[in-house]
């Protein structure tokens, strides 16, 4: 038997048939760029899988900007490449449009990636039978891509959920890094719109809502797999001052976006609002750039996620990492099967 050349795909060594999948992509942003990008990155990857990855459209607004995407990407603004799509993977973000374009290709039975926390949460009781049915892929979606949902709709299961804290929007992060440094409310969203950091208008962030989104789609591996995202209390962090952010300071407190669910008065307390903690509670010692998540379990203990929760290839990766699964034959993120108290 002949030995195998190291350089070559290992399906060239093992006679593998190269299967050839069709992708197509909704959107072409921050994310979408990245995504193509490590596709790229990675081709040896799919080569030792034996698999040809075939972008066969990617949707966008205006075909005709340019875009900093591997050569001969088929950018276009008709969806019509969606008919012939083994995967999609959408990060077009909003809810009316991906979810009308989605739904066609779903009802066939085909599996969709996506990034998009307020499509999940806002749309789910159109969403959550295609989910149960192994559908959809979205690591990415909360925290992009430091992996929280993976291991939530998998071993943590074994567990009896008790409390989950997280801090899961950067912008809020960094406007409160800004404001105990002395600056503003107004000042700090000012400088975090300068940097990019902040949307305009950034309602979606200071006001709390990107956090209940996120909050909503980890419920649903927590307490219940029909939790509503209209359940969650949400507060933002616009009202806050530098004299309450200061006086936090001397009780050795930090303020924090805190997306949180918890039990109260024999039911489940999902909200979303600012709350000051402990300096040194894990939340507040992972870092002005990162998100962070405190999971307990009744017999798993404390466990603490932290890492980039933004940024185009932090999140492009998450998504590679669910067509890897996908291609591998593990179903999407399949969320609890009732409402359990
Ligand atoms: N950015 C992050 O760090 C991050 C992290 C985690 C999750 N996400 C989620 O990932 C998704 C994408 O985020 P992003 O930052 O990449 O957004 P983005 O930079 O604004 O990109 C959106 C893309 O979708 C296209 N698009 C939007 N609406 C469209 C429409 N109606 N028809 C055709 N094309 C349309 C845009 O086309 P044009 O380019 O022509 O305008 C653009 O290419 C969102 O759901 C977001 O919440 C983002």
């Amino acid at each position: 038997m002949p030995s195998p050349t190291p350089n070559q795909p290992l399906h060239a060594q093992h006679q593998v048939p190269v299967r050839e999948i069709t992708l197509g992509l909704l959107g072409c942003g921050s994310v979408g760029t990245a995504f193509l990008q490590l596709l790229e990155r990675r081709r040896q990857v799919f080569d030792d899988m034996g698999v040809r990855i075939r972008v066969t459209g990617v949707l966008v607004r205006d075909a005709a900007r340019p875009r900093d995407v591997p050569a001969g990407t088929p950018l276009t603004e008709s969806p019509d490449f969606l008919n012939e799509c083994s995967v999609v993977v959408e990060v077009m973000g909003g809810t009316s449009r991906p979810l009308e374009l989605l739904r066609p290709y779903l009802r066939s039975g085909r599996p969709v990636i996506t990034a998009n926390k307020a499509l999940l949460a806002e749309c789910w009781d159109e969403l959550r039978p295609y989910a149960l049915a192994g559908q959809l892929y979205y690591e990415a979606s909360v925290m992009a891509g430091t992996p929280v949902i993976g291991p939530m709709s998998t071993v943590l299961r074994a567990s009896t959920f008790q409390r989950l804290q997280a801090v899961v929007n950067g912008t809020c992060n960094f406007i409160l890094t800004c404001m105990e440094e002395g600056h503003t409310y107004a000042a700090a969203l000012a400088e975090a719109q300068a940097l990019g950091y902040a949307e305009d208008p950034p309602t979606l962030d200071v006001g709390g809502f990107d956090s209940a989104h996120k909050l909503a789609v980890l419920a649903r591996f927590c307490v219940g797999g029909d939790f509503a995202y209209d359940q969650i209390a949400v507060q933002g962090i616009e009202a806050l001052t530098p004299e309450l952010v200061r006086a936090a300071a001397q009780r050795g407190e930090r303020y924090k976006l805190v997306a949180e669910l918890r039990r109260e008065d024999g039911g489940w307390h999902a909200s979303v609002s600012p709350q000051a903690l402990p300096a040194d509670h894990a939340l507040c010692t992972a870092g002005a750039s990162r998100n962070a998540m405190v999971y307990e379990g009744e017999e798993c203990g404390p466990l603490f996620f932290a890492g980039g929760g933004a940024g185009g290839m932090v999140t492009a990766s998450a998504m590679v990492g669910d067509l890897l699964d996908w291609l591998i034959g593990f179903p999407g993120h399949v969320p609890l099967h009732g409402l359990e108290g």
